[in-house]
């Protein structure tokens, strides 16, 4: 099955957030991936709520879902904002959450899906128990916190142990990689089990349309 592409708008340009992110969905991106940082779990700030409920009439028109990563600390102070701003999933860092079971429970009980992450040097251990209960997994193929950077190789392997962890749970949540994503490797990622790519520079810099193209000729026939 071919992944979804899920264009992440830290990259966009935020004086015309939402022209941007149209164009990405227009282009053919399935989801739109939403980078909120709080300058303490990651050294970057970005942004809030305000901008999921203004991303929201966006979703509602075409469908793409709200993918929000949460790279901030005590994350559960904030999901019940983020469910009512409009969020489709809510993604927390594992080294974030003491209490990842209950922070899993609270994401669904706010009808929102429920996602966990890890940071790159994360044992994959780290999620084994939690698996059978969430509905997606990202894997970071860079250290969260800025755009841009390049693809940690040893990304692919750890997409492929996590795709085996999930068959050998049963589970049927999607897999997600996030970071150096390009049209050169996302096959790579693909074939290791991803079914979420996300990608921000690569779709966002230059020519959206030429860029969201590009990797659909990537995964053609995936
Ligand atoms: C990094 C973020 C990513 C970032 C990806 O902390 O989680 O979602 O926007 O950007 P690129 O695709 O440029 O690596
Ligand atoms: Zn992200």
């Amino acid at each position: 099955m071919t992944p979804k592409l899920a264009a992440s708008i830290l990259s966009a340009d935020f004086a015309r957030l939402g022209a941007h992110a149209r164009e990405a969905v227009a282009a053919g991106a399935d989801w739109l991936h939403v980078d909120v940082m709080d300058g303490r779990f990651v050294p970057n700030i970005t942004i809030g709520p305000p901008v999921v409920r203004a991303l929201r009439p966006l979703r509602e028109e075409t469908g793409a879902l709200l993918d929000v990563h949460l790279m901030i600390v005590e994350p559960e102070r904030y999901l019940a904002e983020f469910a009512a701003a409009g969020a489709d999933v809510l993604t927390v860092h594992v080294e974030a959450c003491p209490h990842l079971h209950r922070t899993v429970q609270q994401i669904r009980e706010l009808g929102v899906r429920a996602g966990v992450t890890l940071n790159p040097a994360t044992p994959l251990v780290a999620l084994e128990e939690i698996l059978p209960d969430v509905d997606q997994v990202l894997v970071m193929s860079v250290n969260p916190g800025f755009g841009g950077q390049s693809f940690i190789r040893s990304s692919t392997a750890r997409v492929r142990r996590l795709r085996a962890m999930l068959e050998a749970c049963g589970s049927k949540a999607e897999l997600e990689i996030d970071g150096g994503i390009k049209p050169s490797n996302a096959r790579e990622a693909a074939e290791a089990g991803a079914t979420v790519l996300v990608a921000g520079s690569a779709v966002f810099g230059g020519d959206v349309a030429a860029n969201v193209a590009r990797f659909r000729e990537a995964l053609a026939g995936r």
